[in-house]
């Protein structure tokens, strides 16, 4: 499998959100360019900070995935209460992995932090052990930075939802 060119991928997420001030219009394409960049993914989308210490599911490329998923749980949970990146090579390592698709092996979850809040988490899934190396989560958690800088102020009125 070859290495992602990351610095590519951030210059078309760059590109396809250009001039759209619409957050979900533009987190639904982003999810959708990662989806269809990398190799080896079985999802590809983000968790959104929509009631107190929950994430709520939001645009994303992959099957059908859980609805909501408190902040400590799971690797998205733990993303989001840590405010860390988290790699995980093996899912079925990490204590109190959430399964949402039984072929997802390996996964990435990137905190998204705007004004000291966590606004939600970036999430990838690989059906393959060991799929992201610490250049995947270099390369996602800068992708991550440029996320944060999109009009997240669309979202914080909908809070408690
Ligand atoms: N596996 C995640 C849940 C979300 S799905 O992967 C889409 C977790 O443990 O947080």
């Amino acid at each position: 499998m070859s290495k992602t060119d990351y610095d590519l991928l951030l210059a078309q997420a760059e590109a396809i959100t250009s001039g759209e001030p619409d957050l979900i219009a533009n987190l639904s394409n982003i999810s959708a360019l990662v989806y269809d960049q990398l190799e080896d993914v079985n999802w590809v989308g983000f968790y959104l900070t929509r009631a107190s210490e929950t994430l709520v599911l939001g645009p994303f490329q992959g099957k059908v995935a859980c609805l909501r998923i408190a902040f400590g749980k799971g690797v998205c949970g733990t993303a989001a209460a840590t405010r860390t990146t988290q790699l995980v090579r093996d899912v079925h390592e990490f204590p109190g992995h959430i399964a949402c698709d039984s072929a997802s092996n390996a996964e990435v979850v990137v905190p998204l932090v705007v004004d000291q809040q966590v606004v939600g988490v970036f999430d990838l899934d690989s059906p393959t052990v060991d799929r992201f190396t610490q250049h995947d989560a270099d390369g996602l958690s800068k992708l991550g930075r440029f996320i944060e800088s999109l009009n997240w102020s669309q979202l914080r009125w909908s809070e408690n939802v």
